[in-house]
């Protein structure tokens, strides 16, 4: 019987495959229930605040909308209008909030200020991403899988590009947990951290599916059934590392030609936001300095019917809607 009652929501590998099952098959339950406007309010009087030190759209807006839902009040807070960081400690905005709010959500840089606000608070904490990791994207990622292909066992899953990041790091321990094939597929000088790398692969091998890496894309293309991808340059990285970048990711870019190495019913997968075109002010900085129009998919390939990245951005929402039900319910 699984009971994630008071429990932080901090990285995948806290979690057992039945617990994942569960918060997905919840998710699922959620999403059904809001589509056909059954009622869900099930946490009237409870509030949560959300702590925010890096920018978002989707994350913030899949918490508001899930607490709206569940007949939460919700508080944001970001660095410029609150003490975080400048003035107070990580450890004192804890023991503050906890006093205050059933829950907190934390995006920032370090992951151990996740884990000291889950260790001071005194209430569940959700990791909204760090750089470390972002958990509760790769929860409506499998959502997003499991609704195209019926499950995620034995399938592949491939994630080209920065394979260090954030991103790929949860995606590797959710495919681990969960008997998904991965491949990290990017320059080894980007590989993921050894020791997680270690890990995931040991959990992986008692879950009968694999965890590799290459450098090689026709390699890792091969039978894949997602291929996924993410921006080069992450938030707060400096500005500066973008041509070494563009020079070691360039390959690795999602084009149509990529996408046909793949099984023919193979959907790419994106956490957003991607820079796939000229409309944003970055990609058109890029532009002018480096002549590139798009960089970690190709604008067809991310309008294309393969594409899946909006039923991702909307599964943010009802996954978290779980996480949030299933560490406050009494
Ligand atoms: N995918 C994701 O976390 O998006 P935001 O940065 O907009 O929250
Ligand atoms: N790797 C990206 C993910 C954004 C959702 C970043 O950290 O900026």
């Amino acid at each position: 019987m699984v009971d994630l009652r008071k429990k932080s929501y901090l990285k995948i590998l806290d979690f057992t495959e039945e617990e994942l099952r569960y918060l997905l098959d919840l998710a699922k339950e959620f999403k059904r229930k809001k589509k056909k406007g059954e009622f869900h309010k099930y946490f009237p009087g409870k509030n949560i605040a959300l702590l925010f030190e890096k920018t978002s759209t989707r994350t913030r807006c899949a918490f508001e909308v899930a607490a709206y839902d569940l007949g939460m009040g919700v508080t944001y807070l970001d660095t410029s209008g609150s003490q975080l960081g400048k003035k107070e400690s990580v450890a004192d905005t804890a023991r503050v909030l906890g006093r205050m709010y059933d829950g907190i959500e934390f995006r920032g840089f370090k992951q151990s200020d996740v884990e000291d606000l889950a260790k001071y608070s005194g209430v569940p904490v959700w990791n909204g991403l760090t750089d470390y990791c972002h958990p509760t994207q790769a929860l409506a990622d499998f959502l997003t899988i499991e609704e195209k292909f019926g499950t995620v066992k034995g399938k592949k899953l491939v994630f080209l590009g920065d394979t260090r990041n954030n991103v790929n790091n949860s995606l590797m321990a959710m495919c681990a947990k969960m008997g998904m094939n991965f491949v990290a597929c990017g320059p080894d000088s980007l590989w993921p951290d050894e020791e997680l790398f270690k890990e995931c692969q040991e959990i992986a091998l008692k879950n009968g599916c694999t965890i590799s890496r290459t450098q090689n894309v026709d390699e890792a293309v091969q039978n894949a059934d997602v291929l996924y991808t993410d921006v080069w340059v992450s938030m707060g990285e400096p500005d500066e590392i973008w041509q070494t970048r563009i020079n070691l990711l360039n390959k690795y870019q999602v084009t149509k030609e990529v996408m046909n190495k793949a099984n023919p019913n193979a959907i790419f997968m994106h956490a957003l936001p991607s820079f796939h075109d000229l409309n944003t002010s970055i990609g058109r900085d890029i532009h002018e300095k480096y002549g590139l129009t798009e960089m970690e998919v190709t604008n067809e390939v991310f309008e294309s019917d393969a594409s899946v990245v909006f039923d991702e951005a909307e599964n943010r929402m009802h996954t978290i809607k779980a996480v949030i039900y299933a560490t406050l319910k009494n």
